[in-house]
């Protein structure tokens, strides 16, 4: 929002290249959810009319995640008991779901629940899994659909891009929702990659498999970083990079089921990337001056052909 607010190039390119937005920070519970009861959609309401005057739609991004507790309910969780806590979510689902019923079209009703490595299951360390127990992703759906009977609802997650033990444990669990008649519609794949990624069998077989199972998925947060330490890229590099991007909107253009394709920010200028892997960047379409780069054409020429 600081650059929204702060910066008329940024305004001016997302205006530009963009119809579908992604609140990047403001939207999740930290940030919204500011006391039991009390809820802060300054930010979001801004965001939607920014959208609604350039013909946008908006995603939900997200109505719970592990790393997004706001601090005033970690410091006094022993004063809820689990039953309480469950009635504060549900009221702040439903209010925040049906404050934007018809203009947030997909939500991410659940953000990273499935744990890393090679035998992975819910994040049992999660807030919301140590107070409500392990079914607590179920309600959630149920929850917003009923707030907003219109939306698609996904399950969102990083690394699960191709067949392995993460996106198994992710197939698992959507496929018990949907067979239990929870209403989740889709899977978020984020796209967070590195530069050398390609397409591959494996990331078609995994999103066949979903397809297969009548859910659609969406790319929700695609970046490709590249190693700089202080250097700018390489025109090598670029070319890597735009292969990859080409690669990924490749995969949601050819596979069925794929509703969306979203980066995550539009300009190098802005980008999470430096401040988490500090040495790495330039991960996005536009460089730090706001000039399309070579993957920028990638994508351009996909769509145009498409
Ligand atoms: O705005 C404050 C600033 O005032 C303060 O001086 C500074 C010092 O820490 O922090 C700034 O806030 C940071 C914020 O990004 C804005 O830059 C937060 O500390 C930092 O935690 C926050 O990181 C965000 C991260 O999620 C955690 O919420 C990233 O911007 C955002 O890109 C990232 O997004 C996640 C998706 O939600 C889920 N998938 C992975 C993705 C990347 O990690």
């Amino acid at each position: 929002m600081a650059a929204l607010d702060g910066d008329p190039r940024y305004r001016a390119a997302l205006a530009r290249e963009c119809n579908l937005l992604v609140a990047e920070n403001v939207q999740k519970p930290h940030a919204l959810w500011r006391g039991p009861t009390t809820y802060d959609f300054t930010h979001t309401d801004r965001l939607a009319q920014f959208a609604h005057d350039h013909g946008q739609t908006l995603r939900g991004h997200t109505l719970l995640w592990h790393q997004s507790v706001p601090r005033w309910l970690q410091e006094h969780e022993n004063d809820y008991s689990s039953e309480a806590l469950r009635e504060l979510l549900q009221a702040y689902v439903t209010a925040v779901v049906r404050r934007y019923r018809g203009v947030i079209t997909v939500w991410d009703v659940i953000n990273e629940a499935v744990e890393d490595g090679e035998t992975p299951g819910l994040r049992p360390e999660s807030f919301w899994y140590r107070k409500l127990g392990p079914d607590y992703i179920a309600p959630l759906f149920h929850w917003a659909q009923a707030a907003d009977p219109s939306a698609r609802l996904y399950y969102n997650d990083y690394e699960a891009e191709a067949i392995g033990p993460k996106s198994d444990a992710i197939y698992r669990l959507v496929q018990d929702l949907l067979a239990r008649g929870v209403p989740i519609h889709g899977v978020g794949l984020q796209g967070h990659l590195e530069n050398g990624w390609r397409l591959e069998e494996t990331h078609r077989a995994n999103v066949r498999r979903l397809a297969a199972l009548g859910l659609e998925w969406q790319i929700t947060e695609a970046d490709v970083r590249m190693p700089l330490n202080g250097a700018p890229p390489t025109e090598s590099a670029l070319a890597a990079q735009a292969d990859a991007y080409g690669d990924l909107l490749e995969l949601c253009l050819t596979e069925p089921g794929c509703q969306g394709f979203v980066t995550w920010g539009v300009t190098d200028a802005y980008s999470w990337i430096p401040g988490f892997r500090p040495g790495w960047g330039a991960s996005l379409l536009l460089d730090e001056d706001f000039r399309p780069k070579p993957a920028y054409f990638a994508i351009a020429e996909a769509l145009n052909n498409d």
